[in-house]
């Protein structure tokens, strides 16, 4: 037996930065993953492969169908797939190695195996060395999610394909079917798209990208379909035929009631995810969870048992990578006696699709909705001059902000470099800054950020290059 002040279970993003920030609180902390490699979903099989298929990806499009408007001849483009695939290792590789390093610098304990918690203060790990209990005064879970699938499909990884699978195709498909509009959807289905596959997004909504300002996810559509996503909303999945040859998507329009079957060589399922807490004893230890299965804890990440925190994706909050770190560092301030819990309202979200697509705080629908007085501001990228000199001019920049003091409650963006522009916005929200503070500071010029700028000067009234 050993004694820990901090037990983390889950090494991604929310476990391996809790324990790492724990440490440098002073706290004796070991860290338990049963994956050979840190990083979680997000590093392994998650956002970080996902971003590297999709800057290669688009380099490849960009070779084939952008630069010679630059003027640069590039000749005959051809794909290698397997060295693309090996880069994308070596990126995962090389960020895994980073992690071990870091903990390793902060002093925490890294072990690898499978935790059960027997009771609170109690861990026990099936390890790859062996068996092992291990105590502790606090525990934190930090074990995340995974991917869902509808009734009747599942995933074997090579035909019908999670996130996990799409990442690791060996060749490319002739035909895609990407269920659900969502984020990752979107993201895999436009790595494919660009490297040849046709691909079909059904979705069930009527629209793409729930939750995303309306105005936004309609013109990313469009952007989208230019670049050969083809969408078919408003339809439900009713099943997928399995043939020797190809795979049927049996789908039912809700409107007309008419099904149709598509084609597809591989079927993505990209229906959300769930809390991944299964083999940890929580129905044992009593710990109590909502009716979705994520883990119900109170502002300062304690679960309904003493001595058991939660973070990250398998509580309440947006699921997503930053969001997990945000929790864990204040989950172990806190235990330091802290009192700041990350403001979810304030959470940005990417979509890191061409164009990219960028939120942070609520929509304008979103406020109407609840009753507040708006004033909204948009600026078009087509009137920005380093859209231009880019030659990606789609999209737009829209911030909405409270009428009466023009303090900027949210902003979204689809466009060149979204997931950049966002963090002045999500600066701006944090101090409670205003349209005026935005636009009347200096930004760059020429520069992407000006559209920022002229979106906070439009919702002003007073636009200068609109
Ligand atoms: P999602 O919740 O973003 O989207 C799922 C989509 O599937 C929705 O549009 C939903 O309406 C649709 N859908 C649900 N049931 C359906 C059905 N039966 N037929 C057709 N469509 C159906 O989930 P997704 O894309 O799987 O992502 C999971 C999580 O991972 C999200 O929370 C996301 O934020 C996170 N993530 C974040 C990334 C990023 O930050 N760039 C990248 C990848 C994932």
């Amino acid at each position: 037996m050993s004694g820990y002040d901090l037990i983390v279970i889950g090494g991604g993003p929310g476990g391996y930065v809790a324990s790492i920030r724990a440490a440098q609180l002073g706290m004796k902390t070991a860290c338990i993953d049963e994956r050979a490699t840190l990083g979680g979903t997000c590093l392994n099989v998650g956002c970080i492969p996902s971003k590297a298929l999709l800057m290669s990806s688009e380099k490849f499009d960009d070779a084939r169908s952008q630069l010679a408007q630059h003027g640069v001849d590039v000749g005959s483009v051809e794909l290698n797939l397997a060295a693309m695939m090996t880069r994308k290792d070596k990126v995962v590789g090389d960020l895994t190695k980073g992690i071990d390093f870091l903990l390793k610098k902060n002093g925490v304990e890294r072990i690898i195996g499978r935790a059960s918690i027997e009771a609170p203060g109690r861990v026990f790990v099936v390890g790859a060395n062996g068996d092992l209990t291990l105590e502790a005064n606090a525990i934190i879970i930090a074990t995340g999610s995974m991917p869902i699938t509808l009734p009747g499909i599942e995933f074997d990884e090579k035909r019908i394909v999670s996130s996990t699978g799409a990442l690791s195709l060996e060749t490319v498909p002739d035909r895609m079917v990407v269920i659900g509009a969502g984020v990752i959807g979107l993201e895999l289905g436009q790595v494919w798209a660009r490297l040849g596959t046709q691909v079909t997004v059904v979705e069930f909504l009527d629209r793409i990208l729930p939750g995303i300002d309306r105005e936004i996810a309609t013109t990313a559509q469009r952007a989208l379909g230019r670049r050969r996503l083809k969408f078919t909303l408003g339809r439900e999945v009713l099943g997928v035929e399995k043939g020797v040859d190809e795979l049927k998507v049996v789908t039912r329009q809700h409107a007309s009631g008419a099904q149709e079957s598509l084609p597809a060589d591989v079927v993505l399922v990209a229906v959300g995810r769930r809390p991944f807490t299964d083999g940890l004893g929580l129905d044992r230890l009593g710990v109590a969870c909502d009716a979705r299965g994520f883990i119900a804890v109170d502002k300062q990440f304690r679960t309904s048992c003493t001595g058991i925190y939660a973070i990250g994706d398998c509580v309440s909050g947006p699921m997503l990578a930053h969001k997990a770190e945000e929790d864990g560092v204040a989950c172990v301030e806190m235990m330091a006696g802290g009192n700041e819990h990350p403001d979810y309202e304030n959470v940005p979200s990417v979509v890191y699709t061409s164009p990219e697509i960028a939120s942070v705080g609520p929509t304008e629908d979103n406020l109407r909705a609840r009753g507040v007085d708006i004033a909204v501001g948009k600026f078009n990228f087509m009137a920005n001059c380093r859209a231009r000199l880019g030659g990606e001019t789609e999209g737009l920049v829209k911030v909405v902000a409270e009428a009466a003091s023009g303090r900027i409650l949210g902003a979204h963006i689809v466009g060149p470099h979204a997931s950049e522009l966002i963090a002045e916005f999500v600066v701006a929200i944090a101090r409670q800054a205003t349209l005026r503070d935005v636009a009347g500071a200096c930004h760059p010029h020429p520069s992407l950020s000006e559209a920022l700028k002229e979106a906070c000067l439009a919702a002003l009234s007073r636009a200068i290059h609109a």
